[in-house]
């Protein structure tokens, strides 16, 4: 990456950890991170995340498998905590020595990072507040993904701009902060850099690249649509342990309300306690998300994606958007 000489020098301690050209992770996205658009980023010198979302420990196996198939270049694999199997996906990223593993959805289960470190994988968590943030890194985390509130998928309350200017001033300089969410042009990523993140993390950006299997009918709502289109889910009833997310507003949208209103219900007439409630609510979520990635129902399905939507207008193919982004924050830092 010798034509972005600043940039390169900004993310180094980001590539050194990850292992790879630039510090540009493709976040996991459940159904769409799999071994296509992973192995196209890590090809073209990003980070590819295979998303395990609700896969079985045996899918989760071919699909690393698949994936090693298609890249010889490091990539992850993101596994969300309260995954009942979470222990046998640990297990099966050990059986590929799986370098990075990035634990998503809450704070980790007692023994996880641990399990992790213990076959030499890297273990990358979220945090949403600084307290929480420094307890992970202290308690064997390697690197912290600070994501905003413009994302796309799960999201936290605080936007990426005060998360970033809270975390990385008492972070950056000992521990390896990546920033997501609502990051759509490499101007942005020089700020973060100039901040004192050694990387980025982005996701709709790449949603709908060449490589990606999502449906044409994905892409085009993707391309049609604005950043004010992507909504955050609103909570119906303050009891439920909904995580709001950022999607596209459509009918889905209107049915996650409807689905709120019925698990309330169970939990009213005590069919359910909270786990299996927030478990029902995810479900909805990994249901309502295949609808619209893979089946292509953009009306019913979920359209998970971030603010930065509305710089996603056109299919390309996953180096060409590492280029531009690469190009932009390498001119931004070239003009101070
Ligand atoms: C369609 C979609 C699905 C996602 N699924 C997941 C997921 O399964 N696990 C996860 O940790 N993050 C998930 N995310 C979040 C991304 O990994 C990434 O952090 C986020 O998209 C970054 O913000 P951006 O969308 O503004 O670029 C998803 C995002 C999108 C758009």
């Amino acid at each position: 990456m010798s034509n972005y000489s600043k940039t390169a020098a900004m993310m180094q301690r980001g590539t050194d950890f990850l292992g790879c050209e630039t510090a540009i992770l493709c976040g996991a996205m459940s159904w769409v991170s799999e071994r296509n658009l992973v192995s196209a980023i890590s090809n073209a010198g990003g980070f590819g995340v295979i998303a395990c979302g609700a896969m079985t420990p045996d899918l989760l196996d071919a699909e690393i498998a698949a994936t090693k198939a298609m890249t010889d270049k490091p990539f992850g694999v993101n596994l969300i905590t309260m995954h009942p199997q979470l222990f046998d996906l640990i297990e099966v990223c050990k059986k590929y020595s799986v370098s990075h593993v990035v634990l998503a959805g809450g704070i980790p289960p007692k023994g996880s990072v641990e399990a992790i470190k213990a076959f030499g994988g890297k273990v990358i968590v979220f945090a949403p507040t600084l307290a929480l943030a420094k307890k992970l890194l202290r308690s064997g985390g390697d690197a912290l993904v600070i994501e905003g509130m413009e994302a796309g998928g799960h999201i936290g309350p605080v936007a990426t701009s005060v998360l970033a200017q809270e975390f990385l001033p008492a972070l950056a300089e000992d521990h390896v902060v990546f920033v997501a969410g609502g990051i759509g042009r490499g101007e942005a990523i020089a700020s973060y850099l100039e901040m004192g993140a050694c990387g980025v993390q982005l996701g709709t950006r790449f949603a709908c690249a060449s490589e990606s299997i999502a449906h044409p009918d994905f892409k085009k709502a993707f391309f049609r649509a604005k950043a004010r289109d992507a909504e955050a889910s609103v909570q119906v009833d303050p009891r439920l342990p909904v995580i709001p997310v950022r999607a596209l507003k459509n009918k889905g949208t209107e049915e996650f309300t409807k689905k709120q209103i019925e698990v309330a219900g169970m939990l009213d007439r005590k069919e359910v306690d909270m786990g299996a409630a927030q478990l029902e609510i995810e479900h909805f979520w990994a249901g309502a998300l295949r609808r619209a990635v893979i089946d292509g129902d953009i009306e019913n399905g979920s359209l998970m994606a971030g603010q930065s939507v509305g710089m996603v207008t056109s299919e390309e193919p996953v180096a060409d958007i590492i280029t531009q982004l690469m190009e932009q924050c390498e001119a931004a830092l070239a003009g101070r």
